[in-house]
């Protein structure tokens, strides 16, 4: 049932303020402003380091946790594709939390890398959406994402769930380790709750969306930019638009740029740049006046203060809602997944069901 939308995968775009909303409350129930974590929970003042393992969007939704580890929990952190990792035969030392995520549940490289994993790692704890997983039921501990059943093959509520337990994640990892200030607490306990709202008015630039779409749908290539916490959502936004519209897409973290791929651009070459007006954007602008210099055409999706700042001169520009920083990749997520929705139907693909790819992968 799709709701009255005409793909599934809009449906899940729109879902997503309400599932996020279930997902929050789940872990930080009302009135509390401790994650609460099922079953014996993970404590953190035992954790030395975490190594995240996945595959495709669950990737980089791990890409995106390990800045909130890493930043807000003082955590070192790894990150790897299960395809990778299990054949490097990397060495796992005392104290190792061994975190999976997958939608599914049952991606062979995702449930593999989990089990050359049993026996090395401290703990194994795994972020799914289906509770009866084998990813879920070969961990110690099951995280549910309740995002719901997820039926376009594109993942986007999924992705932006995965991405709330792993900030709740990260938080409770830093008030174990001491690492967070009940102020700071507060803050990011009350910014998660209005989460939802906020969501709501990103996907009230649907039309908006959807004319930037029309525009992108004409290019033969697309370059995605973002720094910082943006990059991975770069990646996903380039993820999500090869996969659904046959776009050939790639994102590079901004300050890259200049050390090869500026050779692409030119006047056909769309560059779509993440960036909320955060401390990092005076350098995403000069990375954006790098492309627009070369007549790159620059979509620039960011807030009222960075696009107040910085539009002169760009091609397109997208607006979102002010937020909390820590909380932007969510955010961001919606405009990058409406977009490659919007230009998959401009250009006429089968958005649900894109060529070549299946929505679970249980072969390695
Ligand atoms: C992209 C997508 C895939 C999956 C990947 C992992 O939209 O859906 O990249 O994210 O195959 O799948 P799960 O999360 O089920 O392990």
């Amino acid at each position: 049932d799709k709701a009255g939308h005409r793909h599934f995968m809009a449906k899940e775009i729109a879902e997503q303020p309400e599932v996020i909303g279930d997902t929050i409350r789940h872990y930080l129930p009302s009135g509390d402003d401790m994650v609460n974590l099922p079953g014996d929970g993970v404590d953190f003042t035992k954790v030395q380091r975490l190594t995240m393992v996945a595959c495709g969007t669950a990737y980089y939704a791990c890409l995106t946790a390990k800045y909130w580890f890493e930043q807000i929990a003082r955590l070192p952190v790894e990150v790897d594709v299960a395809s990778e990792f299990r054949y490097r035969e990397p060495p796992i030392t005392e104290g190792t939390l061994a975190l999976f995520v997958s939608q599914s549940g049952e991606t062979a490289d995702t449930l593999a890398a989990l089990r050359y994993c049993r026996d090395k790692a401290d703990q194994i704890v795994s972020v799914i959406n289906v509770p009866e997983s084998s990813i879920a039921r070969e961990s110690d501990l099951a995280l549910p994402i309740l995002a719901g059943v997820e039926i376009g093959v594109a993942s986007t509520k999924a992705f932006t769930c995965q991405l709330t337990v792993l900030l709740m994640l990260a938080i409770k990892a830093a008030a174990d380790r001491g690492e967070l200030d009940p102020e700071t607490m507060a803050d990011h306990v009350a910014a998660l709750r209005g989460l939802p709202a906020i969501l709501n008015v990103a996907l009230d630039q649907n039309d908006t969306i959807k004319a930037a779409a029309q525009r992108l749908s004409e290019a033969r290539d697309v370059l995605f930019l973002g720094r910082g916490q943006m990059y991975p959502l770069a990646l996903e936004g380039a993820l999500k638009l090869k996969e659904i519209s046959y776009i050939h897409a790639e994102a590079y973290a901004s300050g890259e740029l200049k050390h090869g791929p500026i050779a692409l651009i030119d006047k056909h070459m769309p560059v779509v740049v993440m960036a909320p007006r955060d401390t990092l954007f005076d350098k995403t602008v000069s990375n954006m006046q790098e492309v627009m210099a070369r007549r790159g055409k620059v979509m620039l999706i960011s807030d009222d203060r960075g696009i107040s700042e910085a539009s002169e001169g760009v091609w397109e520009t997208i607006r979102m809602p002010h937020i909390h920083t820590t909380l932007a990749p969510i955010l961001y997520a919606i405009p990058a997944q409406l977009l490659a929705y919007h230009t998959a139907v401009a250009k006429g693909t089968d958005v649900d069901q894109p060529r070549n790819l299946a929505k679970s992968v249980t072969v390695e």
